[in-house]
């Protein structure tokens, strides 16, 4: 049976401040996922319609999941193992085991992109840019494989791994208030130095102004508009479970929500504008782009920079160097949920949980460094349980524990008319769509459409 008043908060650890909370949320939203998800996605086929389909999921079935999550953890003040026990009963610990599954297999290899994101940025900065595609492609597979995709790995999550160690406070907060600005100040450099590009407007155009409206039934482009709303907020895998954890009443959870999307939805389409005019400019990367979603990032960035000679390098360092930092905020986050949840439920004190996580993740990271295959199947079925824990989320939260959910709300103060909006569409709309997107989901990647 739930008993909410035993539930104390596991720790006298809170935030600084209410902005260091949106920031340390913004910084877990924007991550790689803006930068390269945006593009690459869209770059699919799905094009306008993709960033449509996208934007109306993050506003309409995204946002209330995302107050749902973060009252979970507010109100439980516990670990993402723990708070859908605590809040809905025995029944629902799976869905405290799905968070920390999803959580750890996505910061697998998560880590082993910013391996070579941190690679990408020192060769440009040791040795410069790639001359042609060739050079860029043997660059890329010399850091994608053998040992140096483990050094680099294991580096990025050592960082990750020393921040977190460092507590709320101390660790994810502070990084999250330098860098955070920093991080938007750079993508608006950058995007107004790519409209200066001769291939701007061509750019552009292929990514916002391509409308095709047949994508609409395209499942791809359905299934790739609801993985990329879902990863890119963080959202359905217990991080805003955790994040919020550490909160207090004083916070407007739904206008925070709206902050947080609006952040993270602006750097994607920021990120689109700096690489796209420079796909459209520079006409060797064009046959990069589309192979895979590293060749987007790895190759037709520098390649294509490289004819602006010390520029372009310039550029390209910078590119990198906001790349890594949005990575390392995002992936601090997903390290909080193991490690909250290891001091929560077995009472380790922060640095054994850091220690136990890293080499976990680290281990868990070993086949999809090793093998192309086994990293597109890892990000698939993180995929689904993104989709399945913002279903679960939207379920307790709609529909189990209402009255929690509002409650919370309205002890913090939140309009009611803001409330009834929420809570009809975390009851109705969020649950049917989320099924719809998993289905669509499962469907396309089980080649369905071939067996059907
Ligand atoms: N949102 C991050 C990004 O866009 C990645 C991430 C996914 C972080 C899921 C936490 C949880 O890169």
């Amino acid at each position: 049976m739930t008993n909410l008043n035993s539930t104390q908060p596991r720790s006298k650890e809170n935030w600084n401040s209410r902005i260091g909370f949106v920031l340390a949320a913004a910084g877990s939203a924007v991550g790689l996922g803006n930068l390269w998800g945006f593009a690459y996605r869209s770059s699919q086929g799905g094009g306008a319609v993709f960033l449509l389909l996208y934007v109306l999921i993050v506003l309409l079935v995204c946002i209330p999941v995302l107050v749902a999550e973060m009252v979970l953890g507010r109100s439980t003040g516990s670990s993402p193992f723990l708070a859908p026990l605590n809040l809905g009963g025995r029944v629902w610990q799976p869905m405290g085991v799905v968070f920390v599954i999803a959580s750890c297999g996505i910061l697998s290899f998560y880590a082993i992109l910013m391996g070579w994101t941190a690679d990408t940025f020192f060769h440009s900065l040791f040795f410069g840019l790639p001359e042609n595609i060739q050079e860029a492609k043997s660059f890329i597979s010399s850091v994608s494989t053998g040992s140096s995709v483990f050094l680099g790995q294991l580096l990025s999550l050592l960082l990750t791994g020393i921040v977190v160690a460092g507590g709320i406070k101390g660790g994810i907060e502070k990084l999250a208030r330098w860098s955070m600005p920093f991080l938007f100040g750079l993508v608006i450099i950058l995007a107004v130095w790519s409209a200066t590009l001769p291939g701007a407007w061509d750019g552009y155009q292929d990514f916002l102004l391509k409308w095709d409206f047949s994508q609409l039934l395209n499942p791809t482009t359905i299934r790739n508009a609801f993985a990329q709303a879902f990863f890119s907020l963080s959202l359905g895998i217990g991080i805003m479970v955790a994040y919020s954890s550490y909160l207090n009443k004083k916070n407007q959870l739904p206008k925070e929500s709206l902050v947080i999307a609006g952040l993270d939805t602006s750097v994607g389409i920021l990120a689109g504008m700096v690489t796209f005019p420079i796909i459209a400019t520079f006409p060797q990367v064009q046959e990069a782009v589309g192979d895979s979603f590293i060749s987007t990032l790895f190759v037709a960035l520098p390649t294509g920079l490289s004819s602006l000679g010390f520029t372009g390098q310039i550029i390209t360092i910078l590119f990198f160097a906001l790349a890594f930092i949005a990575a390392l905020t995002s992936s601090i986050s997903l390290l909080e949920v193991p490690v909250s949840s290891l001091i929560d439920r077995f009472g380790l004190n922060r640095n054994k949980a850091v220690i136990l996580s890293t080499i976990f993740v680290f281990l868990l990271g070993i086949p999809p460094a090793l093998s192309e295959e086994v990293f597109g199947n890892y990000s698939n079925i993180m995929d689904v349980l993104l989709l399945l824990g913002g279903f679960l989320i939207s379920i307790l939260l709609g529909w189990f524990v209402t009255r929690k959910y509002d409650e919370d709300l309205a002890n913090s103060y939140t309009n009611i008319n803001v409330r009834r909006y929420l809570r009809f569409m975390l009851r109705w709309i969020s649950p049917t769509a989320i099924s719809f997107g998993l289905l669509i989901t499962l469907y396309d990647l089980l080649g369905l459409k071939e067996i059907l």
